[in-house]
């Protein structure tokens, strides 16, 4: 059947100011890591990105890695665009990266120039697009000169290839000189992505600081720690979610007592708040005006529905802060 986006889409949706440039993203975007393969049923992913549009979801975000099999996820993405999108792209902002392994011999990963430019050719021809939003280099590069790796990104925002330049996976002080050098070449770096949850809060050390400093936007990934701040796992790994499928990037050993222990307690103070811990999970990090958007990943429609409801309440009394502190901190 024809699609046709929902009339009323900008209407609940909060659109926020990517640091100090033009761009304005959607407080929740959608990733297309998992769900989206080839493995994966096309017309649950077709359903997926017409609720996220319909709920005023404008940004999706791919790599050039995202399947399996590996660029299966742009290929299928780039046949929905054909077929329900093809007439919104302008409503759109659509990012994809480059950084990890995409395919054999000494081009076909890390931060070369080769590589990038490369990479990104492949990615636009699987989505059939002639331009990128935003194209971020994945992860740092020990080897490359980053003056090479943001020099490619330059490039590539100069060609028209993508409109804004981006880093995913750097660290505060590799962060710090990429986005200098981006300023220097008169390309500054529009977004950082970095994982950011409950329960992986590196970005607290430096990174956030940076980042308001620098006027950069930020998209933390996983926020919901790929499944487990929700109430999915409590009673064990149920049939079909992310854990429980071989190619799930969440791994059945990561499932400690621990986190679970956490998670009751979590759970618990979602619901004196009225949440769901899916939605506290999401509220938290968009509680910081530092976070430009938080990036989840869906696996049906109704988890995306139900995720949206983070929008619905970010406040945080100290009080119910400092129990989340307290419950993050404790050891078994
Ligand atoms: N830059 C990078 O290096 C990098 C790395 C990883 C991810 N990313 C980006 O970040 C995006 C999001 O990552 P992610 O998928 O790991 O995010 P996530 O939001 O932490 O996890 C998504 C998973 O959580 C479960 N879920 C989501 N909403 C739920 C709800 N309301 N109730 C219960 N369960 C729910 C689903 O698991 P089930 O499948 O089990 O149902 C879903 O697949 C990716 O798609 C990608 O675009 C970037």
């Amino acid at each position: 059947m024809n699609y046709l986006p929902d009339s009323k889409r900008y209407q609940s949706m909060e659109y926020r100011r990517c640091g100090k440039s033009g761009l304005k993203l959607p407080a929740v975007s959608l990733g297309l890591w998992h769900n989206f393969g080839h493995v994966d049923v096309l017309e649950n992913s077709r359903a997926i990105l017409r609720a996220a549009f319909d709920a005023g979801i404008t940004h999706f975000d791919l790599a050039n890695n995202y399947g399996p099999p590996p660029g299966s996820a742009e290929e299928n993405f780039g046949k929905l665009i054909k077929e329900d999108f093809s007439g919104y792209r302008d409503e759109m902002v659509i990012s994809t990266k480059a950084g990890y392994y995409m395919w054999e011999g000494p081009y076909g990963e890390w931060g070369s120039k080769k590589y990038l430019v490369s990479s990104l050719d492949q990615s636009l021809r699987r989505m059939k697009l002639d331009y990128v939003d935003i194209f971020y280099h994945h992860r740092p590069d020990p080897d490359t000169p980053l003056e090479e790796t943001m020099g490619a990104l330059d490039l590539i925002v100069r060609q028209g290839k993508a409109l804004y330049a981006g880093i995913s996976n750097y660290r505060p002080e590799e962060a710090a000189r990429a986005l200098a050098i981006l300023r220097e070449l008169g390309t500054p770096c529009l977004i950082h992505q970095p994982r950011y949850s409950m329960f992986d809060r590196w970005v607290e050390g430096g990174l956030l600081d940076l980042l308001e400093k620098e006027g950069v936007g930020c998209i933390p990934f996983s926020p919901l720690e790929q499944g487990l701040l929700t109430d999915k796992y409590i009673k064990g790994i149920p049939e079909g979610s992310r854990a429980s499928k071989s190619h799930g990037f969440l791994k059945k050993h990561q499932i400690t007592d621990e986190k679970i222990d956490k998670i009751l307690a979590l759970n618990k103070i979602a619901k004196e708040r009225g949440q769901k811990l899916a939605h506290m999970a999401l509220s938290w990090i968009l509680k910081n005006p530092v976070i430009t958007s938080v990036l989840i990943g869906v696996s049906t429609v109704e988890q995306l529905e139900d995720s949206l409801l983070c929008l619905k309440n970010y406040d945080f009394s100290e009080e119910e802060l400092q129990k989340i502190e307290e419950v993050l901190a404790r050891r078994r």
